[in-house]
């Protein structure tokens, strides 16, 4: 159903928008998207037209995208939609410093990766299995006799920031430190808050970086320091942009995959089952999971003028992907909110795609396949703890608050 465009404030609707094409569908922050998330993405698909002007309480007016070849167009073309100035944090206006890679555009973007690729490569990963799994298992000793845990807190949080210091280069006791920055920035309700918290993480990353400088180690924030794109050296803004968007871009999103995921496991017992019975097809069930719980979203700016599938937008447009919904399009995984661990191989848009395609995506199949394959090892029977109410962060990164299990 169409909604009348606000006639003034911040969500204004462009005259160009055509008023059949406005909604407030309310993605990321009403009571209905709350209560159910991933279904309702996928429902959008017999609600709405597949490209619409959205705009809601809390989050700019965007185009978005629902289909999933829209998203992968937009995805691989930057010379029409542009990630400059779309990074999910505001900056100061007046002190302006660039999220990167995500907000630096080929061909200069390759410069920027070429100095990290190669430490999260899927060779460069695969070394770091035995250790992934061996603190999976040290967490599960720490709550395994209890007969029930708080994974999130427990489990589904530590297990990928220990994994980000690891690489990062940073030490292992600054686990709780590093899930109270990551909780607070990206999901404090209160601003005061998250304004402490970045005051937090911009001085320990200003000191971590001046250290990296002095004493170069193998790790990504020292990669990051002395890595000279193109030949020449960052500026101290760059270094920081960098280093501060991996903290964003790797901890949040990985949390809450895990926690969505054992929600799931924990509501489907045969399903696990079946997992448990058919340990070769790990790699599928993995990739299916990621389909079926993508918690995350993809920004652009539309560069100039431009029709799109017969809408014309225009220069400055914000173009959001809904990459649940485009995971969920029938068109490409018919029958799509059936979990099917035996589906035909088809690229899902988890990580996006194109020259931003997530730099840790190889890194967060590996700690997702380890985590289920060493959970169910030694818990395979659990349940939502009876009585608990499953609840969900509003915001970019679509997940459950807490997963209390029981067994
Ligand atoms: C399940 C976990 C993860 C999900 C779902 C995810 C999702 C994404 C998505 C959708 C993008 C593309 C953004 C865009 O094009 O607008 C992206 C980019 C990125 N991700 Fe991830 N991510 C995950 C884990 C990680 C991890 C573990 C790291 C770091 C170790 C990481 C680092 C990055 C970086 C640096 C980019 C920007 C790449 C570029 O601009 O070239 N991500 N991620």
């Amino acid at each position: 159903m169409a909604t009348t465009a606000p006639a003034s404030g911040p969500f204004q609707i462009p005259a160009h928008v055509p008023p059949e094409l406005v909604r407030k569908l309310g993605i990321t922050e009403s009571p209905e998207f709350l209560a159910n998330p991933h279904k309702f993405m996928a429902e959008l698909h017999n609600t709405c037209p597949p490209i619409v002007y959205s705009y809601g309480d809390h989050s700019p007016a965007a185009w978005n995208l629902l289909k999933y070849e829209d998203a992968y167009f937009v995805l691989r073309h930057p010379e029409f939609f542009t990630t400059e100035g779309t990074g999910p944090f505001p900056r100061d206006p007046n002190d302006y410093w660039k999220i990167i890679p995500l907000e630096i555009e080929p061909p200069e973007h390759r410069k920027y990766r070429a100095i990290i690729d190669p430490l999260v490569s899927p060779k460069t990963v695969v070394a770091m299995e035995t250790s992934i799994r061996a603190f999976a298992n040290e967490l599960i000793d720490g709550f395994i006799g209890k007969g029930e845990c708080e994974f999130a807190k427990e489990f589904g949080r530590p297990l990928p920031v220990c994994v980000f210091l690891d690489i990062m280069g940073l030490p292992r006791d600054m686990m709780d430190e590093f899930v109270r920055w990551a909780m607070g920035l990206l999901h404090a309700q209160d601003r005061q808050i998250a304004g402490q918290v970045m005051a937090e993480v911009t001085a320990y990353l200003g000191t971590v970086i001046q250290e990296k400088r002095a004493n170069p180690d193998d790790g990504v924030v020292s990669a990051i320091v002395h890595g000279r794109p193109g030949g020449q050296e960052m500026s101290a803004k760059e270094t920081f942009g960098f280093v501060f968007f991996l903290f964003i871009a790797g901890l949040d999103t990985v949390f809450a995959t895990l926690n969505n995921i054992f929600v799931w496991l924990a509501e489907n017992p045969e399903r696990r089952q079946e997992i448990i019975d058919t340990p070769d097809n790990i790699n599928n069930v993995v990739e299916e999971l990621l389909r079926v719980f993508t918690v995350t979203f993809s920004g652009r700016t539309v560069r100039d003028d431009i029709e799109f599938r017969g809408i014309q937008m225009k220069k400055g447009d914000r173009i959001t992907s809904i990459l649940p919904s485009c995971n969920y399009d029938p068109d490409v995984f018919p029958n799509p909110t059936e979990v099917n661990f035996h589906r035909p191989r088809k690229p899902v848009l988890t990580f996006a795609g194109g020259a931003h395609s997530c730099l840790g995506a190889h890194l967060a199949r590996l700690e997702v396949r380890i985590c289920i394959q060493e959970f169910l090892r030694r818990i395979p029977n659990f349940t939502i703890k009876p009585g608990a109410k499953i609840e969900y962060w509003p915001g970019g990164v679509v997940g459950p608050k807490d997963v209390p299990l029981a067994w």
